[in-house]
């Protein structure tokens, strides 16, 4: 096995090891890219930021469930005008790359924000287009191929930063909003946001969270994020970052086998900080132990015939 088997470089990123902080975990500051960095991710993602601040959901705004839990947070953040003072902060301090997640209403509202992360500093744009359209009230963006189209291309006229696009579960065939993606210019795919949830308390006999309905993810969420990472690599060549459920390298090797090159890792890290270490050094033995002289041997090999 080389000595550097565990760096990837993907979509325009390089990265030390193959795991990223997922997008909401951590919050907005600098602070908290830099413990997540020290404890061993190889790159840190940032909560979902939009062009005006927002305050969020009331409370309760997550929920345990079984095997996971359901957040419903509302998207609080502080604005990109203000965030990317934090942006630049962070790239003075951070040494791994900084993705910056953005969300908004519209084409022109991801665009904006795209372009004032990107002139901070951050070192790629994901998207998260998980959240509702207003002019479509309840559908998401990353719902219909056609915004999501018109959202990737206008967000690729606004940076030269590598554009990944985190796609939702909540849809009948994924492929599809894969393909709208990657014919508008997405560099990699985050595959995949929090599945649509609910939890009704028996007591009071009404929903627990304060906006109703949630987002699943944690254990429970890993098979059908393996299951959509597996149809996207089985039809596109596209870099996939991974996510959804993963707590330990076992889960990792997993997504890497169904077509990842890199996973991101959200609940688990509320448990456990120390879990990027952990993983990495899980998937280092077990490069060693198949002969693999880097994770880019092992990407995609469940889909031998
Ligand atoms: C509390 C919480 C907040 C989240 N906030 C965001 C967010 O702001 N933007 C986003 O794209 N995903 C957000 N997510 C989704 C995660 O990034 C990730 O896609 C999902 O939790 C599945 O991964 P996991 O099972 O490892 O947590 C959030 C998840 C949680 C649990």
């Amino acid at each position: 096995m080389e000595s550097n088997a565990l760096s990837i470089s993907c979509a325009g990123l390089t990265l030390n090891n193959p795991t990223m902080l997922a997008s909401g975990i951590m919050g907005y500051s600098t602070e908290s890219f830099q413990r997540i960095a020290n404890s061993g991710a190889g790159a840190v993602v940032t909560k979902s930021v939009g062009i005006q601040p927002r305050v969020g959901y009331v409370n309760p705004t997550v929920v345990q469930a079984e095997s996971g839990i359901i957040n419903a947070m509302g998207l609080p953040n502080p604005g990109i005008t203000i965030f990317s003072e934090e942006i630049k902060f962070s790239k003075m301090i951070l040494r791994v790359p900084l993705v910056v997640s953005i969300f908004g209403y519209s084409a022109e509202d991801y665009a904006e924000v795209a372009k004032k992360a990107s002139e901070a500093g951050a070192d790629a744009i994901e998207l998260n287009v998980s959240c509702p359209h207003v002019k479509q009230t309840g559908a998401e963006i990353g719902q219909s191929p056609k915004l999501l189209s018109e959202v990737v291309q206008q967000v690729k006229i606004a940076t030269n930063k590598p554009l990944i696009v985190k796609l939702s579960p909540n849809v009948t065939d994924i492929t599809i909003l894969a393909q709208a993606a990657i014919e508008a210019g997405a560099d990699a795919l985050t595959v995949i946001n929090t599945l649509k949830a609910i939890a009704i308390d028996v007591e009071t006999q009404t929903p627990i969270l304060g906006n109703i309905k949630g987002g699943l993810s944690g254990a429970a969420i890993k098979p059908v994020a393996l299951r959509c990472v597996y149809d996207i690599a089985d039809q596109f060549k596209i870099p996939i970052i991974g996510c959804g459920g993963i707590k330990n390298w076992r889960d990792a090797v997993e997504f890497f086998l169904a077509g990842a090159s890199i996973v991101q890792i959200g609940t688990a890290v509320a448990d456990n900080i120390e879990v990027f270490q952990s993983i990495t050094k899980g998937i280092e033995n077990y490069l060693r132990k198949k002969n693999a002289r880097s994770v880019k041997d092992i990407v995609g090999l469940a889909h031998r015939k």
